[in-house]
């Protein structure tokens, strides 16, 4: 048996190269609206975001886009049921170790971002694992933000930089931009271009609050287990239309 062929392979003829974003962040959401259209369980839903996903990540491969970060876990996501935010632990750790070594030949470099302590700890192993066993790759950057909150990680970077002030180690001046961007989880990726978000919700969600700044927003209402490449197809073509001023005229 020969395997299906994937639609749009290669970058669509209608898209300039040279004008890809360099950076795509996606908030995957609608996988309980897509479980619940088909008359199955939450969780369902869940299970086929991996699939949307996986594509999503081959597809900015294929078509030359070389960073790609997806919220997977929010910190408000803990006030789901019980049930739901068990099945998700699980089901992202079942997912990095069925697909880490395939990922690592890809050549993917994968970085896991959020407040990753209060995670399960035998989802911290497989995280530590795929990490490092992908950090000298040099293919697309991959991050995954689980538990991971804005809000929470500028905190964080201001008390790391407000203990070196305290040591004496810096001054209140020598902070800036770059040193405070140094001190985030993204530190060395440069910041989204363009941002999509699936399932309609025109809101940020507590994701990438300072690195979002100037991104351009693109929001569908295809729900996360549908979006494939058809639709990021789409995303581009909209973001390749957009002036991107950065407050310019
Ligand atoms: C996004 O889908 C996945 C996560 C937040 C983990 P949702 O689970 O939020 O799906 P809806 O928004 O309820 O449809
Ligand atoms: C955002 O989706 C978080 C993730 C996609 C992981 P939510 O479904 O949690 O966002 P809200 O609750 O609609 O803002
Ligand atoms: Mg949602």
């Amino acid at each position: 048996m020969t395997a299906k062929p994937t639609i749009l392979q290669e970058l669509p003829a209608d898209l300039d190269q040279d004008r890809l974003p360099r950076h795509v962040a996606v908030i995957m959401d609608g996988n309980g609206r897509w479980a619940k259209r088909q008359g199955q369980p939450r969780i369902m839903g869940h299970r086929r975001g991996v699939d949307a996903l996986k594509d999503l990540l081959r597809c900015c491969r294929d078509w030359g886009i070389p960073a790609l970060t997806a919220y997977a876990f929010s910190t408000e996501n803990w006030g789901r049921p019980m049930e739901e935010v068990d099945f998700l632990m699980t089901l992202f750790e079942r997912v990095l170790r069925r697909e880490l070594e395939e990922m690592a030949q890809e050549n993917v470099k994968i970085k896991f971002v959020g407040n990753l302590e209060a995670l399960p700890r035998s989802l911290q192993a497989e995280i530590e694992r795929s990490m490092t066993r992908t950090q000298d790759n040099q293919g697309i950057r991959f991050t995954v933000a689980t538990n991971y909150g804005g809000r929470q990680e500028i905190i964080q970077a201001c008390r790391e930089l407000a203990t070196q002030v305290q040591k004496g180690l810096l001054q209140p001046d020598d902070i800036d931009e770059a040193l405070f961007a140094s001190h985030l989880y993204t530190a060395g990726v440069s910041d989204p271009d363009l941002l999509i978000r699936t399932s309609g919700e025109m809101r940020i969600s507590n994701f990438l609050l300072w690195q979002l700044a100037y991104a351009e927003f693109y929001i569908t209402e295809t729900l996360w287990p549908d979006f494939n490449r058809v639709e990021f197809h789409q995303a581009l073509c909209a973001y390749q239309e957009r002036d991107r001023r950065y407050g310019k005229v």
